[in-house]
């Protein structure tokens, strides 16, 4: 565990770097008025609308919708998480990430451990290479990866090793502690010893090529076939896969990913010239495994074993990809015939018709309809009602969008008559739609709040006026308080560093929304002065209108009354601030 990068730190950098130097190392800009453009790198187009704002500090394509503050552009454009962003950026800065220590069962955690676990698991990987090629037991592994097919270049690119058959090969030549906490050894009785012994060792790399785990084969049919590393600090199953950084070596930018299960396989694969291919690490696929892959590939092809096992492991897959289905993520599967895995059937079919059965798997909702409609005759009624029911329930997890209503009307279709709860799936999508109209024409609090996030330093001017923000009343004055508090507490100097304070807030697409709201350059100070105004005169006016409205129903009581007047003097005044 690494301590967390405080926040302070991240304010302080986003504050000293400037987007527009950043992004134009990476896109060439060009100064157009205010902003800086370019053709945008996140999606493909001929013009350009991508534009960056150095008063903003942020970038918008107007085609695509791509958005962000300098973190984010690191993230979308070199595929990276959070953290690996904010180190990217503290480098470009010149500046070092300080990180709190955080107190683990007594000891301190510092990050130096985690970087120096890479350090040895890369020194690990090469010397089982080294093993490989000058081991007397090493050729015994060579002479196997021949009878696989796997020729000398290929385990180069793979960085295969050997790990020979003895308990302490590693643990006299490297720190033994650091060897447990990698997983690489194994402390039993005060005694350590290597865990893989006697295997051809795969150093299963991630993204950005750090080793951060190994799998091992023995060179017979003993049991078991295979050992991975454990989980440490710095291998998740679930979230690395083999051959990806493998694979963004030969292609950053990869039409589709071919996802399947065997090292062997990728490497075969590989072999015979498909190098778009990872495989899980004996887990099944997990949605971070897909989150993962869709940032580098826009198609995912799954790829199954055509034995019972495969089939299971396929429906198991399916219902578990579903929530990572957003419009324009494809995800097809492909089943292989029985008594096959991608590596016996590439070497036995060649490149080309594998080529073909890839291009010919099943997109994903036509997978799903057919395991659904396989064993039913549709139309026997207690059928169909098990079909609606049953798909409904998976229907429920896929996101909210086109193609969720695209399988809602694959089942009225299928079932021949409207699906009964069609109108309440698609009743949230029709909400966002409605409320997406409503807002195209911008409300008062919508511009004062678009001001404030464009130029944070405006709250200066308003916190000199006695506001009596509690006054305010107007649907969304919830999002509107947050916010006011996060400027007023957060004290972000630029819109920059105010997104950066809502990664994953719930208001973090209203606010990115309100951001690109278009201002004249001038007089910006006048322009939010009579906004503000104008809300509270607008709000002024709803209480008027609804304590008369209740006047003439129910009549008013005695303080309601004498609110009414001293709200209607405030409107004959007309500024109210
Ligand atoms: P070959 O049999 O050499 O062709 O291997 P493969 O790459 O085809 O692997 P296979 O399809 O047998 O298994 C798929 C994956 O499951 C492997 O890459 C491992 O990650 C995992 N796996 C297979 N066997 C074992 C095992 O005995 N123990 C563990 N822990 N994992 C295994
Ligand atoms: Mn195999």
């Amino acid at each position: 565990m690494t301590g967390r990068i405080p926040r302070y730190f991240i304010d302080d950098l986003l504050s000293r770097v400037d987007i527009v130097d950043l992004i134009d190392k990476h896109v060439p800009l060009k100064k157009a008025g205010a902003n800086f453009v370019a053709r945008c790198p996140f999606h493909t187009e001929k013009t350009p609308s991508f534009s960056v704002n150095r008063n903003k500090q942020f970038f918008h394509c107007f085609g695509c919708g791509a958005s962000g503050n300098a973190i984010g552009f690191l993230m979308d454009f070199n595929h990276l998480d959070f953290i690996e962003a904010v180190e990217d950026l503290a480098t470009f800065a010149g500046l070092e990430v300080p990180r709190e220590t955080i107190e683990t069962s007594g000891k301190h955690l510092k990050s130096e451990f985690v970087s120096d676990y890479y350090q040895l698991l890369e020194q690990v990987a090469a010397f089982y290479v080294q093993c490989l090629r000058t081991d007397e037991e090493g050729k015994k592994a060579i002479s196997y990866l021949k009878s696989r097919g796997i020729t000398d270049s290929l385990a180069k690119d793979f960085m295969i090793g050997f790990a020979p058959d003895e308990w302490r090969v590693l643990s006299s030549r490297f720190d033994q502690n650091q060897l447990v906490q990698a997983g690489m050894s194994i402390e039993k009785e005060g005694k350590v010893y290597d865990r893989f012994r006697g295997r051809l060792m795969f150093p299963i790399r991630d993204k950005r090529g750090r080793t951060v785990g190994f799998g091992g084969r023995v060179l017979n049919d003993t049991l078991p076939k295979y050992l991975n590393s454990p989980e440490t600090s710095v291998f998740h199953k679930s979230k690395e896969v083999y051959g990806l950084y493998e694979l963004l070596r030969k292609d950053s930018k990869p039409k589709r990913i071919l996802v399947v299960e065997g090292y062997l396989d990728v490497i075969a694969l590989a072999g015979n010239g498909i190098h778009y291919a990872v495989a899980t690490l004996g887990t099944s696929t997990s949605l971070d495994h897909l989150e993962l892959l869709f940032r580098f590939a826009s198609e995912l092809v799954l790829c199954f074993d055509g034995d019972s096992a495969g089939q299971k492991a396929a429906w198991r897959a399916v219902s578990s990809v579903f929530p990572a289905l957003k419009a324009g993520r494809q995800i097809r599967i492909m089943v292989l015939p029985e008594q096959h895995d991608p590596d016996s059937l590439i070497n036995k079919e060649g490149k080309e018709l594998f080529d073909s059965r890839i291009n010919n798997s099943q997109p994903l909702s036509e997978y799903f309809y057919e395991h659904f409609t396989k064993d039913l005759k549709l139309s026997e009624i207690e059928n169909l009602s098990f079909l609606l029911g049953e798909a409904e329930e998976y229907l429920k997890k896929l996101p909210i969008g086109s193609f969720r209503e695209l399988m809602v009307d694959k089942l009225s279709g299928l079932s021949n008559r409207h699906v009964l709860d069609r109108q309440a799936m698609l009743a949230y999508s029709l909400q966002v739609k409605k409320h997406r109209q409503k807002s195209n024409r911008l409300s008062v609090a919508s511009s004062v709040l678009a001001l404030l996030i464009q130029n944070p330093r405006l709250i200066a001017l308003i916190e000199k006026k006695d506001i009596d923000w509690n006054y305010l009343d107007f649907e969304g004055i919830e999002k509107f308080r947050q916010i006011l508090d996060v400027l007023l507490t957060k004290r972000p100097v630029n819109y920059g560093v105010l997104i950066e304070h809502y990664r994953d807030h719930p208001n973090e697409t209203i606010i990115k929304k309100l951001a690109t709201v278009e201002f004249p350059d001038e007089n910006i100070e006048k322009l939010f002065l009579e906004s503000i105004n104008r809300l509270f005169v607008e709000t002024n006016a709803a209480l008027i209108d609804k304590l008369l409205e209740k006047s003439k129903k129910d009549g008013l009581s005695k303080s309601e009354k004498e609110d009414l007047v001293a709200l209607l003097a405030k409107k004959h005044s007309d500024v109210i601030l």
